[in-house]
């Protein structure tokens, strides 16, 4: 049986390309991270410091491990920091920031990652007053992977850096997808990247590298991140191994192919539209496509019926189905897939 695994893009594997590279690397590409001597690492930081337009990179395990070095390097024990109620730091990260970080978490809403001003006003702390904990860092995510990868624009992210300097905070980008954005938008990723003080990406979702993701910054900045990653256990010894795929990865034709996968998407999409079922399509920007369902229904057995037709998704909420298209899905996919969740949301709405 044909299966689609619109799960995730973390489910990506490397391109032939990719493994050309790295089977052709020697052990003098290789050498001991911690003590920051493997040149291939070396060479994916400075690449990825100066694509995404920052002094500093450093390579980590994960977006996970990412934001979480990127949080603590840059709050105290008991300082508050302000998220988005649906981004993935506070939903899916097992809390790492309370836990280990000792963080207060406020959260905020807003249309498609975008708050507003006056309300995110609200929730800041007053510094003068005794009985509150200082508001130290804001965090945005793009794209916003529950808001179905909604892109965050360059003029919102401007307006939040004003929102940033006017109240003295820290602002930190969860950009695991924001390659996407730039490719989105079709403008070069610094147009975002210039907004925030911190930023992490992903290598591992759309862009297909087996592990790893990128933190960026000010030196200072990354210094006391590489810190933090040896507290966390994400200290890699020779993990030129696996920084090599990331290096052909930020190469601008792997970056641009990710329009394909927003390509695929909007597809999706619209065929989806075209069935005229009582689901809400979300608006798909990128490589994300969200469906609601309009009536009650076991959203657990709508995706075992995909399971059992050879399509793989995720429920993201009792009501929501999330596709996510990337390296590997083919336009025939797309439309076998849209047959396939047609059939089976016609046969269970
Ligand atoms: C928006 C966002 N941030 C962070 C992460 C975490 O990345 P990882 O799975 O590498 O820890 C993900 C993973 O899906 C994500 O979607």
């Amino acid at each position: 049986m044909k299966i689609v695994d619109l799960r995730s893009d973390t489910v990506t594997k490397p391109s032939p390309e990719m493994w050309e590279y790295v089977k052709s690397m020697g052990n003098s590409q290789l050498g001991d991270d911690v003590m920051g001597e493997d040149p291939t690492v070396n060479e994916l930081e400075e690449k990825a410091a100066k694509l995404i337009g920052k002094e500093a990179a450093l390579f980590v395990t994960s977006g996970t491990q990412g934001n979480l070095v990127s949080l603590l390097s840059q709050t105290k024990p008991g300082d508050e920091i302000l998220l988005e109620e649906v981004s993935h730091i506070f939903l899916n990260e097992v809390g790492g920031a309370a836990r280990i970080g000792g963080l207060m978490i406020r959260t905020y809403s807003s249309v498609r990652g975008v708050p507003s001003f006056e309300y995110l006003q609200s929730l800041i702390r007053d510094k003068e007053e005794i009985h509150e904990p200082p508001s130290m860092l804001l965090c945005t995510e793009n794209t916003h992977n529950y808001h179905g990868g909604a892109i965050v624009g360059v003029d919102a992210l401007k307006s939040m850096r004003d929102f940033i300097n006017k109240n003295e905070l820290k602002f930190h980008l969860d950009g695991a997808r924001i390659f996407n954005a730039a490719v989105g938008l079709n403008v070069p990723v610094t147009e975002f990247t210039k907004y925030v003080d911190t930023v992490m990406f992903c290598l591992s979702k759309g862009l297909s590298c087996p592990v790893g993701s990128i933190v960026a910054g000010s030196k200072e900045f990354i210094s006391k991140a590489r810190k933090f990653r040896k507290m966390v256990g994400g200290g890699m010894r020779q993990a030129g191994i696996i920084a090599a795929f990331g290096l052909l990865a930020l190469e601008p034709k792997w970056i641009k192919r990710l329009d394909e996968d927003h390509k695929n998407a909007k597809k999706l999409a619209q065929g989806l539209k075209n069935f005229n079922l009582p689901i809400k399509v979300h608006p798909t920007d990128t490589n994300i496509v969200i469906i609601e369902m309009l009536e009650k229904i076991r959203i657990i057995k709508i995706i075992t019926t995909l399971n059992k037709a050879g399509i793989l998704a995720y429920n993201i909420s009792k009501e929501k189905i999330r596709f996510v298209t990337h390296y590997g899905i083919t336009e025939d996919d797309i439309n076998y897939s849209t047959e396939q969740i047609g059939l089976v949301l016609k046969k269970n709405l």
